[in-house]
């Protein structure tokens, strides 16, 4: 006969207590982490990773934008989402404060390359010529910038103008910048072992200076040409006394561009803290018509960063030195 096992009660009702205590935990860990997952769903919610997503970046873009500041980002976040944001972004001379402007100017002008509206924008290019003007840091010394935007007062006079030798120059009398024309007289020497004569057609010309020439090009050509070669008083950089149009025997400015000289200073001038100022194809930059007589100094460092880089002083100045 088989044996009966004796279970006692009491054993049976610890089981029980058990099994409602194994399921209060499970019951409560699945609430735990219903509510952990809640939470972490709420946080991702206030991400820039999430934010931007919803504005309608992909997430390679959202990678990349996630090293950007926080203030850059909110900015993102309330403006529409655009293709072009990451281009520009990846343009040299981009510029933050500036893409806003670079954003609505693409629109506008879909047929433009992006490095352009980059370069138009950063420079002012996009206003009407002197408009929006701006007047010129003179404290920065061989720095400064004048162009159709940025002008210099009626008074102004740099304080270490010299008379250049006849030597040196067409004309009595024609006065430039001591640091300037140092570094004229070096770059002068080095073209003559060339073989090359450079001469000075005009240096520093004052604001009545160059009322005068802008007048008498605005009687000889009308306005709309006279503006296209010559600058209005005060946007001149012939009144920084940092300026030369140079020539060489044999030809006038018109022809310098098919002379040895021309060759010559296309090579050279940057060694010497020159660059061409009004290059063939920026007309839309500089606002003149390209002149390959016009040199003005800069310092040899930067007239070598921008004959490497091939940008003209308006996008420099734009880049390394305006707001700074
Ligand atoms: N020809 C240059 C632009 C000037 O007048 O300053
Ligand atoms: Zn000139």
């Amino acid at each position: 006969m088989e044996e009966k096992i004796y279970m006692p009660r009491r054993g049976k009702r610890k089981n029980k207590e058990i099994a409602i205590s194994i399921a209060i935990v499970v019951v409560i860990t699945i609430i735990i982490l219903l509510i952990v997952s809640a939470v972490k769903k709420a946080n991702y919610k206030k991400t820039y990773e999430y934010k931007l997503g919803q504005v309608g970046y992909s997430k390679d873009e959202i990678n990349e934008l996630l090293k950007q500041d926080d203030k850059f980002l909110d900015h993102l976040l309330e403006i529409e989402y655009d293709e072009n944001i990451l281009k520009f972004m990846k343009e040299k001379y981009y510029l933050e404060k500036n893409l806003d402007s670079y954003l609505s100017y693409a629109k506008e002008n879909s047929k433009e390359e992006l490095k352009n509206v980059v370069a138009i924008i950063n420079t002012h290019a996009n206003n009407d010529w002197y408009t929006n003007t701006i007047k010129t840091d003179e404290s920065l010394d061989t720095k400064i910038l004048i162009n159709k935007f940025y002008y210099t007062d009626e008074n102004y006079e740099p304080e270490d103008l010299v008379k250049i030798k006849n030597w040196y120059a067409y004309g009595e009398g024609q006065l430039m910048r001591q640091v300037a024309y140092d570094k004229f007289i070096s770059l002068y020497n080095a073209a003559k072992e060339d073989g090359i004569n450079l001469i000075i057609n005009s240096a520093y010309r004052s604001y009545k200076d160059q009322d005068e020439v802008y007048t008498d090009y605005v009687s000889w050509y009308g306005e709309t040409e006279a503006n296209k070669i010559a600058a209005k008083p005060g946007f001149s950089e012939h009144q920084t006394g940092l300026a030369i149009d140079v020539v060489t025997p044999g030809y006038n400015s018109k022809t310098f561009e098919q002379s040895d000289a021309f060759v010559w200073m296309q090579k050279n001038a940057y060694k010497y803290g020159y660059i061409l100022r009004y290059p063939k194809g920026k007309e839309n930059l500089t606002g003149y018509d390209y002149e390959s007589w016009h040199y003005r100094y800069v310092g040899e460092e930067i007239a070598k960063y921008i004959q490497e880089n091939d940008i003209t002083y308006d996008e420099y100045y734009a880049y390394f030195l305006e707001d700074k």
